[in-house]
């Protein structure tokens, strides 16, 4: 057992309570942070006077040995000690001495948690907006090349409307970019710096906090120390943004799942990016699709449990709080994972398009513009639709579609029905017509996939200005 404090205690702690309390297990994944962290805040020290420029460098070049060797293997995180910040306080002294027992003046471990802790989320936030930013670069790519592929749109999944793999697709282009915009506006909010709060009360030591915050790239330091200690309002936000892109993902994926069915056979799966049966030589499932939706009830779950946490803690800092790690890391990666299998996936997918085609003919999806073409015959609206509906039945008696009947058909249900009928109901009419901006007609799609290709050559998160000693890759 290591643990950095002992003084006031007269018995060895039980050992299943020091397993209780340890958190190396999954801390040590912010090592980097604590390494990058410290750096800071003995950099600051010394500017400061309270270390000599002497006791930094050895500090310095301390620290960064012992990351480089974690880095390289040669130096094993283990079990032995409390958490990260215990683990690599202990190696330091243990190999610079005295000057490595000056590390942690004016300084708490609950301001540097709070600091790892963000410094760790601030570099995830980056990562799943690069991410999202690929999965809208595939998006758009088949909007451009899909103006004109027909499909039928849905209600209630009953075939509504005609539309475009263009248009539907661009449903989720919109909803991915919405996800974008919550990663930028997290990253702003949570952007101020914790170190230096102390335990809770600040410290009577001559801190300058706006400097080290400008070294690790904050905007400023945070403006109450017990808040600083205390919030994990960033991460509650981030699993929300993150919830919401796995709601999306999820919807697309059950599209997805429906598109491969035999009933739809709008897609055809990559091999790479499906599995066989084991019983069933014929299948060919979804399984990608399937997990991804199935995952994200582990990434809710995460929100519900840090909200659940946090809920009932007084100020500032509580132990609870060490409870935040394991279900925000495993969101996180849970995100990442399928938003690159995902985007692999959709990336490969083919589409037969014959068959979506023929889909939003079959399903009467033109009867909306059937009933506009009565209209624009002098045929009062509710007048038409009820004819159309007449329609509708006959063709389902029939087992055929509205455009397949012939005149005397038609002329036999109304006598408005003239040889252009056929013209305005196919497909192509149906969808070019509908030019409002954010309709499927191929002229209105231009428009936006302009504003969209603008977009992803524009947009991105302002990261660390250049003058950051620390290597956000790093991070
Ligand atoms: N392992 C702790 C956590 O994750 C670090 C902070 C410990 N602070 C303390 N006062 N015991 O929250």
């Amino acid at each position: 057992m290591a643990q950095l404090w002992g003084g006031r205690f007269t018995k060895e702690t039980d050992r299943m309570v020091y397993e209780f309390n340890a958190s190396i297990q999954f801390d040590k994944r912010l090592f980097h942070q604590d390494i990058e962290g410290s750096i800071a805040h003995v950099i600051m020290l010394s500017k400061q006077g309270i270390l000599t420029s002497a006791e930094r460098d050895d500090i310095i070049k301390g620290l960064t040995g012992i990351r480089d060797d974690v880095d390289r293997g040669d130096l094993e995180i283990g079990p032995e000690y409390e958490d990260i910040h215990s683990f690599v306080e202990a190696k330091l002294i243990s190999r610079i001495g005295e000057a490595g027992k000056k590390l942690h003046t004016g300084r708490s471990r609950n301001d540097q948690v709070a600091l790892d802790m963000k410094l760790y989320t601030r570099l995830q936030v980056l990562k799943t907006d690069d991410l999202l930013k690929s999965l809208l670069e595939v998006i758009l790519h088949t909007m451009e090349e899909n103006l004109e592929t027909y499909m039928p749109g849905f209600t209630h999944l009953q075939k509504a409307q005609p539309t475009t793999l263009a248009h539907h697709y661009g449903a989720y282009f919109e909803m991915f970019k919405r996800d974008r915009l919550r990663m930028k506006d997290i990253y702003c909010r949570m952007n101020y710096c914790p170190l230096g709060a102390g335990a809770l009360a600040g410290t009577t030591y001559p801190l300058d906090r706006s400097y080290t915050s400008s070294l690790m790239g904050f905007e400023g330091p945070t403006l109450n120390s017990m808040d600083s200690v205390a919030d994990r309002d960033y991460l509650i936000e981030f699993l929300a943004a993150l919830s919401t892109v796995m709601m999306h993902l999820s919807r697309f994926c059950e599209e997805i799942i429906l598109w491969n069915s035999n009933e739809y056979q709008f897609v055809e799966l990559d091999d790479a990016y499906s599995t066989g049966s084991s019983i069933m030589p014929q299948k060919k499932n979804p399984d990608i699709a399937e997990l991804v939706r199935g995952k994200t009830g582990r990434v809710y779950g995460a929100l519900v449990s840090l909200l659940t946490t946090m809920k009932g803690l007084p100020l500032a800092y509580n132990k609870d709080m060490q409870e935040d790690k394991e279900v925000s890391f495993d969101a996180m990666d849970t995100v990442q994972n399928c938003l690159i299998l995902f985007t692999g996936m959709l990336k490969t997918m083919r589409f037969k398009k014959d068959r979506m085609e023929k889909s939003a003919v079959n399903g009467f999806s033109n009867a909306t513009d059937a009933a506009d073409y009565l209209v624009n015959k002098g045929v009062p609206f509710r007048d038409a639709h009820a004819v159309i509906g007449r329609l509708v039945l006959y063709c389902i008696d029939k087992d055929t579609s509205i455009d397949a009947l012939s005149l005397e058909e038609l002329q036999a249900i109304s006598d408005r029905f003239e040889p252009d009928f056929y013209e305005a109901v196919s497909l192509k009419t149906c969808v070019e017509k509908r030019l409002t901006i954010g309709a499927p007609g191929p002229e209105a799609m231009k428009k936006v996939i302009e504003v969209n290709q603008k977009y992803l050559q524009e947009d991105r998160i302002d990261i660390l200005p250049d003058n950051v000693i620390l290597n956000p890759q790093k991070q």
